[in-house]
């Protein structure tokens, strides 16, 4: 039996969408406010879902607490009240857009979670703005 099992978490961090081969000027025009070059912050919200086949023996898809374990190790430690363009290693060579943040999340939550579950991020930019990535 498939069954999807959710963890929410939350982190603060700041970003500045640009591209150093670009003007000032055409980054303004293509990425607008985000790309102020004293950066700016947001208030991210995410979602991990880990689909699956429910052990029969537990009754459980995955230990919620080891999937908690791994968002704060993967996500909330490095990223929470960080520079994301400055202090996460991804981030100095990719756009911290949040197309890019959710893929990065989901390449290191992929690298902890065995190949029997199936993985999807949301990641919330704003209420109002999220992307989802399943890695396809
Ligand atoms: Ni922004």
């Amino acid at each position: 039996m498939r069954i999807k099992a959710c963890r929410k978490a939350h982190f603060n961090a700041a970003h500045r969408l640009y591209r150093k081969d670009w003007s000032d000027e055409k980054n303004t025009q293509i990425f607008g406010k985000c790309s102020n070059p004293k950066f700016h912050g947001h208030n991210y919200d995410l979602v991990v879902a880990v689909t699956g086949d429910v052990d029969p023996e537990t009754g459980f898809l995955i230990d919620l607490k080891v999937l908690k374990q791994y968002i704060v190790e993967e996500v909330e430690e490095p990223f929470d009240h960080k520079n994301l363009n400055e202090e996460v290693e991804e981030f100095e060579t990719l756009n911290p857009t949040a197309e890019n943040i959710a893929i990065v999340i989901w390449n290191r939550l992929r690298q902890r979670i065995t190949d029997r579950f199936d993985i999807e991020v949301t990641l919330y930019e704003t209420p109002r703005n999220f992307v989802i990535y399943s890695g396809e």
